[in-house]
């Protein structure tokens, strides 16, 4: 059973990057959007069929130990071991076991969020997500402050926090884990090689200062699942975006799922410039055809989702 084929066909990322008119269109107005429970149900019974986001939200500690090999699930020719730090911060049950929430937030990192006083929204869904460990102190206004889970592609250790080279980059980035105290922190580690030892140093800091954090490490199938099942519904995604994979998995365990800071697009629809991250000096250039994502393909059935009310994508000031 598929959403809905044809409002969900495929266009060229190319086509949509910095197009206005489609900008134009993509407003999503504040009160003409219905929730649809029929469909959202159908989303989660389909997607259920590719995979199990209770499950494949993390590799559970009773399936592994220390010194197993994994192929990364990218770079299939290369292997990392699992460590003694990785295995003792492997869940022993899913962190979102048995776990359902009304209204779930789904925060992506677009510059779009910038001054839409977005923030006490966002704080007052009952389960609230966010990507790659983007800063909330000095934005709440925007973006709100509540997590539940957040994720952190390796890379983030270099590009946010410098490698950890001083001591004083050590000290930020475990401010920043203390402050999601009780939270899920999801860490893709076994996606694409090159971010070992990143994610080692991150684990380290998080025994050798007890952070109360809850680790997740999504299992080697998850984005083959995904993209599984987006393909069935005729988007063709190269490697789904952290946005989408959270939406995905969102579906299990969220009735109305709301996504803020979604755009990938360098204009908003009154063609005024629009950040690539909320929090860095990350350019566009970095949507281009050489990055492993399709964002604006995604961000098109998002949109397309949204019209139908089987999620709320909020691009607009808040309040
Ligand atoms: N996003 C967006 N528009 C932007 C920036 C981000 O819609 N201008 C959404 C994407 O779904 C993205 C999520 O917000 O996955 C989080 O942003 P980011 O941290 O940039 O995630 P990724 O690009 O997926 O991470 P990476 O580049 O490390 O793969």
């Amino acid at each position: 059973v598929h959403v809905n084929p044809t409002a969900l066909t495929t266009a060229s990322a190319d086509t949509y990057r910095h197009c206005p008119i489609y900008n134009n269109t993509a407003k999503h107005s504040s009160n003409s959007w219905t929730f649809n429970k029929t469909l959202s149900h159908l989303i989660r019974k389909n997607i259920l069929r590719f995979l199990d986001p209770e499950r494949d939200i993390s590799i559970l500690k009773g399936t592994l130990k220390p010194g197993d090999i994994i192929h990364y699930v990218f770079d299939r020719h290369s292997t990392t071991n699992i460590s003694e730090n990785l295995y003792r911060l492997l869940p022993t049950v899913s962190p979102m076991k048995n776990q359902h929430y009304r209204r779930c937030a789904i925060v992506g990192n677009s510059g779009i969020l910038l001054n839409s006083s977005c923030g006490p929204e966002i704080d007052s869904h009952d389960f609230v997500i966010r990507c790659n460990l983007a800063p909330v102190e000095e934005y709440f206004q925007d973006v709100g402050w509540r997590t539940n889970l957040v994720t952190m592609n390796p890379s983030v250790v270099q590009r946010a926090f410098q490698d950890l080279v001083t001591n004083e980059w050590k000290e930020r980035f475990l401010r920043r884990l203390r402050s999601l105290s009780g939270s899920v922190l999801w860490i893709p580690a076994f996606m694409a090689k090159g971010g070992e030892e990143r994610v080692e140093w991150a684990l380290r800091l998080i025994l050798l200062h007890t952070v109360d954090i809850r680790t997740a490490f999504p299992s080697l199938r998850l984005l083959h699942a995904v993209r599984g099942y987006w393909l069935t519904n005729n988007v063709h995604i190269k490697r789904p975006t952290t946005g989408l994979l959270m939406y995905t998995m969102a579906t299990r365990f969220c009735e109305e799922i709301h996504l803020y800071g979604f755009w990938p697009f360098s204009l908003d629809p009154q063609g005024k410039p629009v950040k690539y991250h909320y929090y860095d000096t990350l350019k566009y250039e970095y949507t281009s055809s050489s990055s492993p994502h399709t964002m604006p393909l995604e961000f098109r059935t998002l949109s397309t989702l949204h019209r139908q009310g089987a999620l709320r994508l909020h691009t607009g000031v808040c309040g």
